[in-house]
């Protein structure tokens, strides 16, 4: 974020006069005075003006939370199934966080939770294409054939889905493992995929959005992003 938008969000001065506060000289860096209005500020810098802390009066919450399936990616459900809001507990009550996407009731895996509206439409905007890894598991073989036609792309509601990335991770002798990985977001996507050759996936789970990754969390964990995570998606 531009210094000057950054300093107005922290209530300081308005965009405009933020930017005499930085040519002025008055506005450090990570301690280093900056007077370029063309400065950015990323998560994790510390900002002072005059030198006191500047901080944005409404600071994001960004959550990445391993969904366990059987829950809604909703903030609240009419038919009264679990939703995703009451894995984080009473933290954040009273904030305003909503589930990045969707992922269906009986997938599993990363989910971002945020409270910033701008993040959450740059991810979801199709034209950032943002990849979504799944790991996909389908009963019995799956032969390279199957998988060059979900590679090029299968018509789901009269669109071609884009060029996709998948690998067979292993086979048991019982269950195909597959890494799937989408720069799209429609609707039950690679379930949708894998239907329409007539396989049925048994158990998804997303496992990274872009260079994010699931990680070592358990089913239901959660945890607040890393400065470096919440930069990376800023520059999606
Ligand atoms: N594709 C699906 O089929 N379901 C999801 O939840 C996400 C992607």
């Amino acid at each position: 974020m531009r210094i000057n938008k950054y300093l107005a969000e922290c209530g300081l001065a308005s965009r405009r006069a933020s930017e005499a506060l930085v040519t002025d000289g008055r506005v450090k860096v990570n301690g280093k005075i900056v007077t370029s209005l063309s400065t950015t500020i990323n998560a994790g810098d510390l900002v002072t003006v005059d030198g006191k802390r500047a901080e944005p009066i409404h600071k994001h919450i960004y959550i990445i939370l391993n969904k366990p399936k059987g829950y809604i990616t909703t903030t609240s459900d009419e038919k009264g199934r679990k939703t995703v809001m009451e894995l984080l507990g009473n933290k954040y009550s009273g904030k305003r966080i909503f589930p990045v996407g969707r992922l269906d009731y009986d997938t599993e895996g990363l989910l971002l939770m945020t409270t910033d509206g701008d993040l959450c439409n740059r991810i979801s905007h199709p034209r950032n294409e943002i990849t979504k890894t799944y790991i996909a598991k389908v009963e019995n073989e799956i032969s390279e054939d199957e998988l060059n036609k979900l590679r090029g792309g299968v018509v789901l509601d009269g669109v071609k889905t884009k060029h996709c990335r998948i690998s067979l991770l292993d086979f048991d002798g019982r269950i195909s493992r597959l890494e799937v990985v989408i720069s799209e977001g429609r609707n039950r996507q690679v379930r949708r995929m894998f239907e329409s050759i007539d396989r049925e996936v048994v158990f998804l789970k997303r496992v990274g959005i872009g260079e994010l990754k699931l990680g070592g969390l358990s089913r239901g964990e959660w945890r607040e992003l890393k400065p470096t995570e919440i930069e990376y998606l800023q520059k999606v």
